[in-house]
């Protein structure tokens, strides 16, 4: 077990997703936290996670996570609600001290966006699958009327760098034209892929819908552990952003280095 005394405040914080879509919360993070280093694996080669079972994608989140601690990480964000749901409590017994940060859908803030809204939240097979997304939604179903929504294939597209045009366009106008007809008021991005494709979907719904992504959400969680840790980087130098990904190619490192603009 990781003892709190072994973590260094000058040392990165991991990033954790099955591939490219954390970037959309290392942003946020980097954003708000413009001095600490960060180290992002994307198991890109493994993606997507979002149709594996609960067992695997647990498995899998564990390997990395843990290989990001053995390389001196001082706090870890799995910025993947696939892997969070199957895999973040495990991780918190194994590791109690560690600043642990999940994402979550931000059904919340969506549902209290208006009155009684028509809120669509988007994410893998996985996470729709899962006992933590119900429960979520369970929670405020007195308050909106709430329908979670399947995105297989979605992920991919980010995955090839392609957050835009008339392939993305007629892709999601497929899936998603049911709703656009039944209307909606929210959509939550419940993967963490899905920001890269937000104006797509903006174009799709109309300007009116809302678009509400958690990653804002968990780069000040994560703020929070290491500052409640004592484990702010002590530096006032911009930090550096380290990418590794399993597929081990200079043209996923470029994707993440534009996505990371975007
Ligand atoms: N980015 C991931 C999420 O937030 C999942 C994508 C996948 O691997 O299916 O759920």
């Amino acid at each position: 077990m990781t003892e709190k005394k072994d973590f260094d405040p000058a040392s990165p914080v991991g990033v954790f997703d099955s591939g490219m879509g954390g970037i959309s919360v290392l942003r946020e993070m980097v954003r708000l936290m413009p001095h600490e280093d960060f180290i992002y694996f994307g198991d890109s080669a493994n993606a997507p996670y979002g149709i594996k079972k609960e067992e695997e994608i647990r498995e899998l989140t564990v390997t990395h996570v843990t290989r990001l601690l053995e390389e001196g990480c001082k706090g870890i964000c799995v910025a993947c609600n696939t892997a969070t749901s199957a895999a973040v409590r495990v991780m918190r017994g194994m590791w109690p001290d560690l600043p642990l940060v999940g994402v979550e859908p931000a059904v919340k803030p969506a549902v209290l966006s208006m009155d009684h809204p028509k809120v669509l939240v988007l994410a893998t097979p996985a996470t729709v699958r899962q006992e933590k997304l119900h429960a979520l939604i369970a929670r405020y179903e007195d308050d909106a009327d709430i329908t979670a929504v399947p995105c297989p294939g979605l992920m991919e597209f980010v995955e090839r760098g392609e957050t835009s045009g008339p392939v993305l366009a007629s892709f999601l106008s497929e899936l998603l034209g049911e709703y656009v007809s039944a209307g909606v008021d929210a959509i939550v991005l419940g993967c963490t892929h899905y920001p890269f494709v937000r104006d797509s979907l903006a174009s799709l719904f109309g300007e009116s819908v809302r678009i509400f992504d958690g990653g804002e959400g968990s780069a000040r969680r994560m703020r929070v552990l290491l500052d409640e840790a004592d484990l702010i980087t002590p530096s006032t130098a911009q930090g550096h952003v380290t990418f590794y990904n399993s597929v081990n190619s200079s043209d996923k490192i470029s994707l993440c280095r534009r996505l990371l603009k975007m």
